[in-house]
């Protein structure tokens, strides 16, 4: 539903008549907001919009790289259309090869003219690589759309050598023999690199170590990371799997003072089941319900991981890095089991916008973080279909909230009614707020609850300002889609109901949406 009056009065009649039209049982809930501009937190910093792209399914092949002799309009090979809106989102790092990949990939496999590359087996997502979109591709295809570079390393199958080897290869300047064949393969100047994973889910595909082996194991590798000069490298531990903070604790304990990074992986499984883990389109208000709930989730496990950390690093010297987290749904019906692909819902676009919010609220230590993942992968921001190409709600949320990229971050208090289904409960309304390098007070309200406005009192102490511009997300229904003959389904439309008068801003806050506000 949308209320698209332009005055407040104009809101609330048009939110009555448009609920009763949809048996919503009263618009009459209230929240309080508060946005205490006076006591400014930390930077948030850009990275947290970070993204993730790993070599498994579409994400790469077809979603990124199509080859620079393909009917798809492209830039050097890479879609022009994905570029385009990549570059509009402000996409701040990419992280890549893997995942599961990167612990099985021999850097020198994609290097050199392409068709000379070998083609390998992927082993950990079945099918073929064609080494096609090798290093030379990912640096350009980051250095292009204007993103920092993360490279996760091959430490379950690699050696410490090949690892040094291929930074000198990227980042080398001189004569070295690496820095020479990496000229003579079209690439004049060292790349930028920015962050060093060392290794991934090393408790899991990266090599089923236990945590204090890979601790010694991280000690080993993260000697051998030369850094070029002047061009500091951050090394990132791989860390724990959701809630096992003894994987925190044993690595932060044993290689802490040669950690920059350790990182967190978390997905939010809608049924809780890895074998069924519910569709992507065809759910009820359950699964919108423990999706949500799941997303929720991640302010415990980073207060959990953060507070482990602080018995090491009480200085937060070392910044926790969510590299991969998401909604991992079903694949799409005809889809490979192993190409991750899934659709992208109302519910995603919300899942996304509560946790960037966690992430804001833990701007202290959360310094990074890559949803999982960027192109037709899990929950993805962009699907493709041959030349064709959709956005998804979760790719507005990102684009939606591209204005606290930077931004200082302003604590929130928020007093609202809560969104209950069943026995299950969940606070209904949540915001999250940041001002600006030029002064501009953004704040995000999410409204979770599906039947239920909320009139939202907001107050800003210290923000004396009378113009208020927002865009908002909703959809007709909880698992409203994108598709390729529909795409604009769920989009960002302008938001007109909300005043700033006398220090209030008054807000007629729609069911199950995103809205963002510009105070001035
Ligand atoms: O994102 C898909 C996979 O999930 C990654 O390869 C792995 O790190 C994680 O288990």
């Amino acid at each position: 539903m949308k209320a698209k009056v332009g005055a407040w009065r104009g809101c609330l009649v048009a939110l009555l008549v448009l609920v009763s039209g949809h048996g919503y049982a009263d618009v009459t809930q209230e929240a309080q907001v508060i946005v205490h501009a006076d006591r400014p937190g930390p930077v948030i910093h850009p990275e947290i919009y970070g993204q993730f792209a790993e070599q498994l399914g579409r994400g790469i092949y077809g979603g990124i790289w199509v080859g620079e002799n393909s009917s798809i309009p492209n830039i050097r090979g890479y879609r022009k259309d994905v570029v385009d809106a990549l570059k509009a989102i402000k996409v701040p790092v990419i992280r890549w090869p893997g995942g599961c990949f990167a612990d099985q990939y021999d850097w020198r496999d994609g290097i050199g003219p392409r068709d000379k590359r070998p083609v390998r087996m992927n082993a950990s997502w079945g099918g073929e690589d064609s080494n096609q979109f090798g290093t030379q591709e990912f640096m350009d295809f980051a250095e292009l759309i204007g993103a920092k570079t993360y490279i996760s390393i091959n430490v379950g199958t690699g050696t410490p050598r090949e690892m040094s080897q291929w930074i000198e290869y990227m980042t080398a300047d001189g004569r070295s023999s690496l820095a020479q064949e990496r000229r003579a393969n079209g690439r004049d100047k060292p790349w930028k690199l920015d962050y060093v994973g060392i290794g991934n889910e090393m408790w899991g595909c990266g090599g089923s170590m236990r945590s204090q082996f890979y601790a010694d194991v991280y000690r080993q590798y993260a000697t051998f990371v030369h850094a070029p000069r002047n061009a500091p490298l951050v090394r990132v531990a791989s860390g724990a799997n959701a809630d096992d903070v003894g994987w925190t604790d044993t690595v932060m304990s044993i290689a802490g003072s040669q950690i920059d990074a350790i990182s967190l992986h978390n997905y939010t499984i809608p049924t809780g089941n890895w074998l069924h883990k519910g569709s992507a389109t065809q759910f009820g208000e359950s699964e919108w319900m423990s999706a949500l709930q799941g997303a929720l989730r991640m302010d415990d496990l980073i207060a959990k991981h953060s507070a482990v950390m602080d018995k090491y690093d009480p200085k937060k010297r070392v910044a926790l890095v969510v590299d991969e987290w998401g909604n991992w749904m079903d694949q799409e019906p005809g889809a490979s089991e192993a190409a991750l692909y899934q659709q992208n819902s109302l519910r995603d676009a919300l899942s996304a916008a509560i946790t960037l919010d966690i992430f804001h609220a833990h701007a202290d230590r959360v310094r990074m973080a890559n949803i999982a993942q960027m192109v037709n992968v899990l929950q993805a921001m962009i699907l493709t279909d041959q030349s064709r190409m959709v956005l998804t709600p979760t790719y507005y949320v990102f684009d939606m909230y591209k204005v606290f990229q930077g931004a200082t971050y302003l604590p929130v208090d928020i007093q609202a009614p809560a969104y209950r289904y069943g026995t299950a409960s969940v606070p209904g309304v949540h915001a999250t707020a940041g001002r600006d390098a030029a002064g501009v007070v953004h704040v995000a309200l999410v409204n979770l609850d599906p039947h239920h406005a909320d009139t939202v009192r907001l107050t800003i102490p210290g923000v004396k300002g009378s113009a208020v511009h927002g865009r908002e997300l909703t959809a007709p229904a909880i698992n409203t889609i994108n598709t390729f003959d529909h795409p604009d389904r769920v989009k960002p439309e302008p938001f007109d109901c909300a005043t700033f008068k006398h220090g209030l801003v008054t807000v007629v806050l729609p069911p199950k949406s995103v809205v963002v506000l510009d105070l001035h």
